[in-house]
């Protein structure tokens, strides 16, 4: 039977980096607030476009692979924050990376789009329709925050992972999991001001505002992320002492040491990135996944357990079964352009282009056939 193996994995986060000192110069909120209720102490903001941050992770997760980009098959780009949404993100990465037979894909499911990309991923190069796969998970999260809310920007950062999937007879990558989206609770979590249903109503492009229900996502996400999680070790029949390190979903410490205590797991078992990244919503799960692989937190034959949930309200738990290597075949030199701003200055950048919260509240009124669904 064929498996698909991980073979290749990097990262790319933007060098800037928001402290909430720095939230605290425009917003009323301030340190003791953010590190108690979130476990978030600072997060970065990219001064390059989503696509150049996945290029440099696509780049470093192929020498990693040892694999040239003619060799893929298809790419997947995960992502809720495309720099332009036709053409596709997927096929900009194709064409700077040169896959020339690749086919490409964007996804998005919010927070869980990679992990939607890895099973995708997973089930192609099983059923054999393909041998090489690129997933990608980025977010260009700070372009279109609603700034001046500190219920939700205080909470997101930008950052970009990759990972290679491979065709594999040994029993490798994604050996049980549970994707779900919780419907009914849809509205918890709406960018409004972003797509068609805002075009040509006096929305300014770039405006946004967040409707956001933290306390009900909070309680969906402790529960869908556990029970996926107790759900995918029985589909593998093993239990919490056999997995070596669990690598969740970062959106809020609290959510993930409740779901760490419901899935019977100690806080030493789990990786933590939540402190120094916050959520980066599409790209958490995976830069998280190849911090754990370089910090020696994923051994070989290691069991990974990813709980994750994002907006629609999309859940996934995914059990990995890693392979022999751990370690990258080549590495690369390759770079994001040095930035020349702070991460406050691009943020106060960000909202000069915005109109004042007051004005542009009436134009971002959802359409009535939105707010219906
Ligand atoms: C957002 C979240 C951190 C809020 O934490 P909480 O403990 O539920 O806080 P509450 O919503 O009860 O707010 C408590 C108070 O803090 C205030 N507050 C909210 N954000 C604040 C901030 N950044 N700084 C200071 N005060 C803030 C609220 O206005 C509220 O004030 P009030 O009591 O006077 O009304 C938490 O609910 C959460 O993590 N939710 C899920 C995360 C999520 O959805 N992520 C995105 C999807 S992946």
């Amino acid at each position: 039977m064929t498996h698909a193996a991980i073979v290749g994995w990097g990262k790319c986060l933007p060098p800037a980096t928001l402290t909430n000192a720095d939230l605290s110069t425009f917003l009323p909120t301030d340190d003791e607030w953010i590190v108690s209720r979130t476990g978030m102490k600072e997060r970065r903001i990219s001064h390059v476009s989503g696509l150049e941050m996945s290029y440099v992770a696509a780049v470093r997760a192929l020498a990693c692979a040892g694999m040239k980009a003619e060799e893929l098959d298809f790419i997947i780009y995960g992502s809720c924050s495309f720099d332009e949404h036709v053409p596709n993100s997927a096929s900009g990465i194709q064409v700077k990376l040169g896959a020339h037979k690749a086919a490409a894909m964007d996804v998005n499911t919010a927070c869980t789009s990679f992990l939607y990309g890895m099973s995708t991923a997973t089930a192609m190069i099983k059923s054999g329709a393909a041998k090489k796969i690129l997933v990608i998970g980025v977010e260009h999260i700070s372009k279109f925050m609603d700034w001046q809310n500190r219920n939700v920007s205080v909470l997101f950062g930008d950052g970009a992972a990759a990972a290679v999937f491979e065709a594999s007879e040994k029993e490798e990558g994604v050996i049980a999991q549970k994707l779900q989206c919780f419907a009914d609770a849809r509205q918890t979590l709406r960018v409004r001001g972003k797509g068609g249903a805002y075009a040509n109503i006096g929305v300014q492009l770039g405006d946004t505002r967040w409707d956001f229900d933290g306390q009900e996502i909070f309680k969906k996400a402790v529960a869908g992320m556990s029970e996926g999680s107790l759900s995918v070790m029985a589909q593998a029949g093993v239990g919490i002492d056999d997995i070596e390190v669990i690598v969740p979903h970062q959106a809020n410490l609290r959510i993930i040491e409740a779901v760490a205590k419901k899935a019977g797991a100690t806080m030493d078992k789990v990786f933590l990135t939540v402190h120094k990244y916050g959520n980066m919503s599409a790209a958490t799960a995976p830069v998280a996944l190849v911090e754990a692989l370089e910090e020696g937190r994923v051994k070989p034959g290691s069991l990974v357990l990813i709980p994750a949930f994002g907006a629609g309200l999309t859940m996934s738990a995914h059990l990995i079964r890693w392979g022999d290597r751990t370690t990258p075949k080549e590495t690369t030199d390759i770079d994001l352009p040095p930035c020349n701003q702070t991460a406050l200055e691009i943020v106060q950048g960000l909202m000069a282009h915005k109109m004042p919260h007051d004005r542009s509240e009436a134009a971002l009124m959802s359409p009535k056939f939105i707010e219906q669904m």
